[in-house]
This record gives structure tokens, sequence and C-alpha cells, in this order.
């Protein structure tokens, strides 16, 4: 008796622990998590696991407290006779096939059902479109009807369907946004498509989810779920992020991509202009303020002279497609830096500019000599990109 109580003690010591354990598992802590979803898309998935999981735990509970059970009421004792000896019972067979059997059938009308549904897609007329590609190692994201271009930040709208469109620049990737949706698989040469409707606002982790070379681990993004107001708000800014920033002289060589995808700067711009209320949205509001900073000036030479136009397009709109390196058109206003791997600090930015291979080894950014001063008016210059 006093074992049993012994046992009982010992447990209830460790309960705080296990309820910090516990604890822990929230998604405050672990925020890539697929177990609190807030789409319609991952609450299909969601209800099929928990039907799963309830099922199981039945099926444990009867089966261990049948084994607890026999092993108490028939345990034996020294002097015991020996028991009687049976060949098994067809009847109680017969019933442990069939219960299990059912109980399959219960658990895959459902799942069948939410391979069914998710596999569909819904109709794109009331969806947001986004283009997803996958790079070697960060995620670019297109909004073919806003003609907006942005990188490992992708921003949608709460309560539309957002309707993604995906493929890769080089090998196969898996986007996997795990509160939205599971992990949809992107190749070479052929479309995969994906939906879901966000439920909350906020900022949620996403990541790559096939091995995709050394940095597979580092190819991460963020969603960025917005109310429809502040999502259109993001998509207006955006918009007049199409011309190179305020201070830049004329001759826009910052739209110019070396893959050769040259945009006319005209086009764009008229574009956008005519959308109205745009225009005095931009970052003018805060460059010809940083233009006055020489260490913004000197950035702006830099980024010529570096070369760090041959990859990276200032451009959010009419963004050329097939640049090496992420859009930068609003980088000074994400999270993350090297697809959501570091906080976008000054210093984490400075430390990237000057030793990419040091922080993601294998990066295709390569280290271009830059000197600590330099970094920094890099650093201004790429900060007042928002
Ligand atoms: Cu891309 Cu793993």
């Amino acid at each position: 008796m006093h074992l049993r109580t012994d046992a009982l003690r010992r447990l209830t010591r460790w309960l705080p622990v296990l309820a910090v354990l516990a604890a822990a598992c929230s998604p405050e802590h672990y925020p890539q998590t697929a177990l609190r979803p807030i789409s319609d898309f991952a609450r299909i998935g969601d209800d099929v696991q928990t039907t799963t999981f309830y099922w199981a735990l039945g099926v444990f509970v009867l089966v261990e407290g049948a084994l607890l059970y026999a092993i108490f009421r028939f345990r034996g004792k020294p002097n015991d006779a020996e028991p009687a000896q049976v060949h098994g019972n067809t009847t109680i067979e017969i019933i442990w096939t069939v219960i299990p059997a059912l109980i399959l059938a219960f658990i895959a009308v459902p799942t069948v059902r939410g391979i069914f549904e998710t596999a569909a897609v819904p109709p794109e007329a009331d969806a947001l479109k986004v283009e997803v590609v996958g790079h070697q190692w960060w995620w670019e994201f297109r909004y073919p009807d806003l003609g907006i271009t942005t990188a490992n930040e992708v921003h949608i709208p709460v309560g539309q369907t957002v309707s993604f469109r995906m493929g890769t620049a080089d090998v196969v990737h898996s986007f996997w946004p795990p509160r939205f949706a599971g992990k949809r698989d992107v190749f070479p040469n052929r479309e995969t498509r994906l939906w879901f409707k966000a439920e909350e606002a906020g900022e949620y982790p996403g990541q790559c989810a096939e091995f995709c070379g050394i940095q597979h681990g580092r190819m991460a993004f963020r969603v960025r779920a917005q109310s429809a107001e502040d999502f259109q708000g993001w998509v207006a800014h955006m918009q007049t992020l199409g011309a190179k920033p305020a201070a830049a002289a004329p001759g826009d060589t910052v739209r110019t991509a070396s893959a050769g995808a040259a945009v006319p700067a005209a086009p764009a711009q008229a574009a956008q202009g005519t959308k109205p209320g745009a225009a005095g949205k931009d970052t003018s509001a805060a460059a010809p303020a940083a233009a006055q900073d020489p260490a913004y000036a000197a950035g702006e030479k830099l980024f010529l002279a570096k070369g760090c136009v041959g990859c990276h397009s200032l451009n959010a709109v009419n963004a050329p497609k097939g640049m090496i390196g992420p859009n930068l058109a609003n980088v000074g206003a994400r999270s993350y830096i090297g697809a959501g791997s570091f906080k976008n600090t000054d210093e984490t930015l400075a430390r990237w500019i000057q030793n990419p291979q040091a922080m993601k080894q294998g990066v295709l950014m390569p280290n271009l000599g830059v000197k600590p001063e330099e970094a920094k008016a890099l650093v201004a210059y790429l900060r007042a990109h928002q």
C-alpha cells in the first residue's frame, strides 16, 4: 500500500513541472505551431487531427484500463494452482477486429473529405491573388492584380481568401505557414496552389519545409495578417514605391535588373501616379529628411557602386522578375532580414551587409568587402526604404 502512496506523492511533486512544460508549448513560446489554427484551411486539418486524437485517447484509456484491471484482478499468488488453459475466443476476436475497423472508417471519412476540401481551389473572383516564388534561400511574393512585389514578408487581409500560385526559381521548396495551412511543395516548371482565409490579424512565422540546401533551416518568412483597412493602406503605400527613392538622381539606374529584365520607369510611375491618394504617402515623408542625411546619400552611392543593385530591386511596383536577391523596396519596415532569420536591427543589417556568409553560409550574396563605415551608410539608406 505504502508503495502506491509513495508513487502518488512523487507524481504530485512533479505536477507543477508538468504544468510549466505544458504552458511552454503555448503559441507565445512556440509560435510556429499547427495546433492553433487561425484560418479556414488550417481548421480542416486541425479537425481531422482532433477527431483522430479523441478516438485514440478513447482506445488508449479502454485498452490500458482493461490491461491494468486484468493485471491487478488476476495477478497470481505463490500457491495458486495452474490456471485453466484456453486457445482463444472467437466472439471476442471478432469484436476487437470489427470495432477498430469501424473506428478507422470514422476517421477515414473526415480525412478523405479534408483532403478533397484542401486540394480544391476556390474561385479566384473574390480572392486576393498572390504568386509565391521560392529561391535559395528566400521567398518572393508578387501581387499580380495590385502590381506590387515584396520578399520574405507576405501581407494578407483578414477575412478574405488568399489564392496562392506557387513555383520556384531553383530547387524544390515547401511553403508552410503553420497557423494558416499545411505544407505545400513548390516545383520548377509546375504550379502548385494553396489558399486560406486568415481569421486573426498579427504577425506569424512561416518556414520552408522541404530540404533545399545548406540554409534550408533559415528559409523562413513572416505572414503579416492585417485588417482589410490596414492591408489597403499597405498596398497603397507599396504602390508608391515604384519609382526610385525621392532622393535618387534622375536616370533611374536603380530599377535595372542584372537579369536583363529592365522595366521602363515611366509606365510604372504613370500607373501609380493615377492612383488617388497614393502619391503623397511615399517614403517621401521620410526620404527628403533622410536625403539630407549624408549617410543616406553615401549609402545610395554605395548601393550602386558595390553592385547591390545587380541583384536587388528597390521597386515594389512592376519589379523585374528573375531577380537573384530579395526585393528591398520596403526592407526598412520588415521585422526580419535574411529570410526570417535575424531581427531587422541596424546592427544585424550592418553585419549582414559586411559579411553575409558569416551569418548564412552559402548564401548567394557574396562578401563585397564593405567597410564598417560604408555598412553604416548602407543601413541608413536601406532603413529609409520603408
Ligand atoms: Cu527552401 Cu528548404
